[in-house]
């Protein structure tokens, strides 16, 4: 059985662990990253470098994928890039709700259908787009990233009800926060406030996040179309 594992935001803090995962489970392992190096060197490690608020086609990584997917190949397809940064309601622009949608949402739609005949042969193919329990509990100034994460809930029930018959399942996983590039600038006082409000009393990390996804794709045969939060109970209550 030939594993493969397609990452988008492989330069991230999640990425960059997800990668590392990957590689030790024996995956061959194709990612992309914009503007940061993918630090890790590997011979079944491949680099694709695309601005994902404008790429649309994917040629050569669908070529090398093309060349590699065969019926016996067990997929672990995950997506997630992101970006995130504060703005109001009132301030609305449409040009930044587009970048927003285009990186967290909308160029897993383009990879994901330029991708779906060769995927379709493969024997099984887990499909996680990353969430955020910001979709579940809300943040003041997190419009454009909650209505992007909010729709990728949509699109993991919507492959899993079309696609499901190809050996395909989708779903959703929604982290609560983890000290990544993204947030590196909190100060100490807003990540123990956020801390206190988890019941477990412990922030996720990138590290942690990895290894519940890559075990979660490792095992799932029949779990599809769903949500699963991974935050700590943090949207339980607070
Ligand atoms: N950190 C959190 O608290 C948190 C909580 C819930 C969910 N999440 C989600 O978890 C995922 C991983 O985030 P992270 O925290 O690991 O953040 P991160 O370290 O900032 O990683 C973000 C990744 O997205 C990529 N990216 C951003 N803009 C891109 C573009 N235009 N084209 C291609 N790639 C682009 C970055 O690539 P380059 O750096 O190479 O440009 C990087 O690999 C994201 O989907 C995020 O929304 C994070």
């Amino acid at each position: 059985m030939k594993r493969i594992a397609i990452i988008t935001g492989g330069s991230g803090s999640l990425g960059l662990e997800l990668i590392k995962k990957y590689l030790d489970n024996n995956y061959i392992v194709y990612a992309i990253h914009n503007n940061s190096e993918i630090t890790i060197e590997n011979d079944n490690l491949f680099k694709y470098k695309y601005d994902l608020e404008n790429e649309k086609e994917f040629t050569i990584l669908i070529k090398d994928l093309k060349k590699k997917i065969t019926d016996k190949s067990k997929i672990s397809f995950i997506h997630a890039s992101g970006i995130y940064s504060k703005s109001n309601i009132e301030d609305f622009d449409y040009e930044e709700f587009n970048r927003f949608m285009n990186v967290n949402t909308i160029s897993f739609l383009c990879l994901y259908s330029k991708l779906f005949n060769v995927i379709k042969k493969a024997s099984l193919c887990n499909i996680i787009l990353i969430s955020s329990n910001l979709t579940k509990r809300l943040n003041k100034g997190s419009m454009y990233y909650v209505l992007s994460k909010s729709m990728n809930n949509q699109i993991v029930k919507q492959i899993a009800y079309e696609h499901g018959s190809h050996n395909i399942l989708a779903n959703a996983i929604a982290p609560g926060m983890f000290i990544s590039n993204m947030n590196k600038d909190y100060d100490k006082d807003k990540l123990k406030t956020i801390e206190n409000n988890i019941p477990i009393k412990k922030l996720l990390t990138a590290t942690d996040l990895a290894s519940y996804i890559v075990n979660f794709t490792e095992n799932n045969l029949y779990i599809t179309g769903e949500i699963i939060t991974i935050d700590g109970g943090n949207t339980l209550g607070y």
